[in-house]
């Protein structure tokens, strides 16, 4: 099972002394673009926050961003490099895209700053080692953005899981996707090599792999036979936008058959574009019950039906529907920014902890590995 021994080595903060310090919290944005609004509106709900720096590569973005969403008296930096020499910080949103969430996560880090990444966690397993090396030696709080974890849903499939209502699981079938939804609804970085790194296979399969793997607790991966695809976006007649197919340099489509510590097989397949509503719904098989999760058509942090649980009562064989949760009214982001600043003021332990998302950057790397080889091949993970 994932072992949280990075948690071990947080500084410990006496949760009352940060109160009365009374101090608010010293936060800059790394990255302005789209996923960048929806933390600093979050940031903005909350009393205790400064939004003080912002930083991007693109000259004026960060300006221009701050102007839109209300942010005044603020610095501005052309790379994360200059914010991180200049500025003294509590913490960092890292929102960049894949490609450079490592060097910056790594030297926020290194500054004694703690971050929120975005997710995915970055692009291949030696940025997640290097990562979490970095988190253990600073001894800050390093969170992942994985905003799911906080619906009242997905906190359920792992309640339902972690009953023991289902017994001991020993088979997952987990993915999703769009029938057509290569996502360019900003410009070209989440479809080019240099900047996402990962295709559909990052961008979603992060998602429904943290939701299964979250609630069976996170069993180190051992072997992987992984596939990627790209026919949608680099064929003219199925691309959402023809002038992108010659960028366009990831995958639209993955599937791996994964074998888990304890005896776990996890069967994913992930796809942007396919001519198929679903390639299914998410499937998690017990000795003693079944769950099916049903499927989203889009990824939004929530199942895409009621929930089912399959299992014998009585004698009889009994399908149970769990009714769909709703939040309070409470937004996801809202919960994944003020859940992370807690943990900055407490010194953790993180909501969305590195040591887990370890685990899931090693399967989408052993995929990607996998699908170039041609061949399964075993997943090893350094030690942190
Ligand atoms: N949690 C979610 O729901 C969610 C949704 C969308 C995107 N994301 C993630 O957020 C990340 C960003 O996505 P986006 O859509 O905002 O991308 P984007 O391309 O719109 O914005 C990224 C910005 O980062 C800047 N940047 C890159 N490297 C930098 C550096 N070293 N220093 C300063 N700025 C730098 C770029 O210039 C760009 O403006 C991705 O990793 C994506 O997967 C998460």
């Amino acid at each position: 099972m994932a072992d949280n021994i990075l948690d071990r080595f947080k500084e410990v903060f006496d949760p009352e002394e940060a109160k009365t310090a009374g101090r608010k919290l010293k936060v800059a944005i790394i990255g302005c673009g789209w996923i960048a609004e929806a933390h600093v509106k979050s940031y903005l709900k909350c009393d205790d926050v400064d939004i003080v720096a912002a930083a991007d590569l693109v000259p004026g973005k960060a300006e221009a961003f701050f102007a839109k969403m209300g942010v005044k008296n603020a610095r501005f930096y052309p790379s994360h490099k200059e914010l991180l020499d200049t500025e003294e910080l509590d913490a960092v949103s890292v929102c960049t895209y894949n490609a450079t969430h490592a060097e910056c996560t790594i030297y926020a880090l290194e500054k004694g700053v703690s971050v929120l990444l975005e997710k995915p966690m970055c692009v291949t397993l030696d940025e997640a080692v290097a990562i979490c090396r970095a988190e253990k030696k600073s001894g800050k709080v390093l969170s992942i953005g994985f905003q799911p974890r906080f619906d009242a849903n997905m906190k359920m499939i792992k309640k339902i899981v972690q009953s023991g209502e289902l017994g001991d699981i020993y088979y997952i079938q987990t993915g999703g996707g769009r029938r057509r939804g290569i996502p360019t609804p900003f410009g070209t970085s989440f479809i080019e090599k240099e900047t996402a790194g990962l295709g559909a296979l990052g961008d979603i399969g992060c998602y429904s792999l943290d939701m299964v793997l979250n609630a069976v607790g996170y069993p180190k991966p051992l072997t992987v036979t992984g596939y990627k695809s790209d026919f949608f976006g680099k064929s003219p007649k199925y691309s959402n936008k023809p002038e992108y197919v010659d960028i366009f340099g990831v995958d639209d489509f993955a599937a791996a058959f994964v074998r888990l510590e304890g005896g776990i097989i996890l069967d994913f397949r992930i796809a942007w574009a396919m001519h198929m509503d679903t390639p299914g719904d998410s499937l998690i098989f017990g000795k003693d019950g079944g769950l099916r999760i049903p499927s989203t058509d889009c990824w939004n942090g929530s199942v895409g039906g009621k929930m089912k649980v399959y299992h014998d009562v009585g004698g009889a064989q009994v399908e149970t529907e769990v009714p769909i949760l709703n939040n309070g009214g409470r937004d996801l982001f809202d919960m994944k920014i003020r859940s992370f600043l807690d943990a900055v003021v407490t010194g953790g332990p993180a909501p969305v902890p590195s040591s887990e998302i370890l685990y899931n950057q090693a399967i989408i790397d052993g995929i990607s590995r996998s699908a170039e080889l041609g061949r399964e091949i075993e997943i090893s993970i350094p030690e942190i």
